[in-house]
């Protein structure tokens, strides 16, 4: 019996011990919590106010995206009545590895895209919209949000 006493204690300081971490993952569950709501009034789910990686941001892009009517080619999500089927989905733009099938889809490549499809592949069946480079760059800008 006697050899159980130490057992209990080292039992208590054992619950204490886990008592410790567990008010220290509330700790933590309540930062990460704190975290996410600061990113989501910054980053997270609103849209980012500028990209460096192509020189353009996301909120004028969205415009001028509705502006030249890309929708009704291409499906292009938080974009209204972007639902077209001739040109290949816009969804996870930002994820892709190509674009246009061969072209890598580099920040420089897809504003060049956006601004001259047919100086990057001649003859594609989308046509040059005469987008500025300012324009082209907001809506990179914007497609780069799509993940
Ligand atoms: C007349 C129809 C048409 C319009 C309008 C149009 N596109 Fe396209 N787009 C296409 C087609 C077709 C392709 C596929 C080209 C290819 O692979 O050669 C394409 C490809 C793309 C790609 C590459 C996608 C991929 O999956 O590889 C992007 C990005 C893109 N378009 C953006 C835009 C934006 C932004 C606008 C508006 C400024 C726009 N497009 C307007 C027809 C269109």
């Amino acid at each position: 019996m006697k050899a159980s006493e130490p057992k209990f204690v080292s039992f208590r300081s054992l619950l204490g011990d886990a008592l410790r971490g567990a008010r220290a993952l509330g700790l933590g569950a309540l930062l990460s919590v704190v975290a996410a709501l600061v990113c989501g009034c910054t980053g997270g789910r609103g849209l980012a106010v500028y990209s460096v990686a192509v020189g353009g941001s996301p909120r004028p892009g969205k415009q001028v995206i509705a502006q030249y009517k890309c929708g009704t080619c291409h499906t292009i999500p938080g974009i209204p009545h972007a639902d077209g089927v001739f040109g290949p989905p816009l969804n996870f733009l930002g994820r892709r590895t190509m674009l246009a099938g061969n072209l890598p889809n580099t920040p420089a490549n897809l504003v060049q895209w956006v601004m001259s499809p047919q100086s990057m592949k001649p003859g594609t069946a989308m046509p040059d919209l005469g987008l500025d480079e300012r324009q082209a760059r907001d809506v990179a800008a914007y497609l780069e949000t799509l993940r």
